[in-house]
């Protein structure tokens, strides 16, 4: 496995790995979540290439960057054992010079749901996801399930800024408990960890309900807060039923729909999502 930190070496290094080339972008702190992407990455593809670097131009001013886990050393053994050709770890001076000033923003639908909650969010990760895919020229890249909006924005730009590459999609690996896999998860205390659940629980409950004939989406939005509100520990600062493409919020009765939620668990901030209907 190659590691590199410069961009020029990236290049070099990647210029001699088989296509197609499999990108999986990640912030580090590796879990059976990103390795799943890795995995399937690593079936499809001809080379893996994966870039570790928690994108500062993503969080908020009130957010985590400073706090978020690291463990560089953990994380390259785990790829390595993944079979991973490619490792980046760039520096944030490198990719932020001081007089970075070129930005990449996804109109609609980075605006609803987690773009409205964490302003700038979505600029932050068009604009990084944008130079790894210049940086790698991968042929496909994988993104998880977990981060539904960030699959829309990234498909969008990926379409609106002619890059020749497949994004993947791969579905949300979960503890035996539902609970999505996240890095965020270690901030959790013992008993926060318990109260967690209430976010899959709830987006089970919906989706069953939808299973078993339900469609109208003021009904589906009831049943997510009903099962939050039993959770003492949650507080819920959006529950959605969305379009699958647009994110708009639907209305009325519906075939399909991206059910999603933010909900603080103590002072973490936990995402989970489910789609209903046919794609
Ligand atoms: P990060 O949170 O490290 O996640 C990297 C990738 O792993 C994302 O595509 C995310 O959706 C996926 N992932 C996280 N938890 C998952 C789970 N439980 N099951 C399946 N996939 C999961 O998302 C980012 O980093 C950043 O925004 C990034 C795309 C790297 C841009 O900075």
């Amino acid at each position: 496995m190659i590691v590199v930190r410069d961009l020029a070496d990236l290049r070099r290094q990647r210029a001699g790995l088989p296509n197609p080339h499999g990108l999986v972008p990640t912030m580090g702190f590796l879990h059976e979540g990103h390795l799943s992407l890795v995995r399937q990455a690593k079936r499809e593809c001809g080379s893996v290439g994966v870039s570790i670097f928690v994108n500062p131009s993503q969080f908020g001013p009130q957010e985590d960057l400073a706090a978020y886990p690291r463990d560089l050393p953990r994380d390259l053994a785990l790829l390595e054992a993944e079979g991973v050709d490619l490792v980046w770890t760039p520096e944030a001076e490198a990719l932020y010079p001081r007089d970075f000033q070129t930005w990449v923003t996804v109109d609609s639908v980075s605006r609803p749901l987690e773009g409205e909650r964490r302003p700038g969010h979505f600029r932050g990760v068009a604009t990084i996801v944008a130079t790894l895919f210049h940086a790698f020229e991968p042929q496909r890249a994988y993104f998880g399930q977990k981060d539904a909006q960030q699959t829309v924005v990234v498909r969008r730009m990926t379409a609106d800024l002619a890059f020749d590459v497949e994004v993947v999609v791969c579905p949300t690996v979960r503890e035996d408990d539902g609970l999505a896999l996240s890095s965020r998860n270690t901030y959790l205390s013992p008993e926060e960890r318990r109260a967690a659940p209430v976010l899959y629980r709830s987006l089970s409950a919906a989706a069953a309900a939808f299973a078993a004939g339900e469609r109208e989406t003021e009904r589906l939005r009831e049943l997510l807060m009903a099962h939050l509100k039993q959770e003492p520990l949650a507080r819920t600062q959006y529950v959605s039923v969305a379009d699958l493409d647009t994110l708009d919020e639907l209305q009325g009765p519906v075939t399909r729909a991206l059910l999603s939620m933010a909900v603080f668990i103590g002072k973490t901030r936990l995402i989970d999502n489910v789609v209903v209907g046919d794609r």
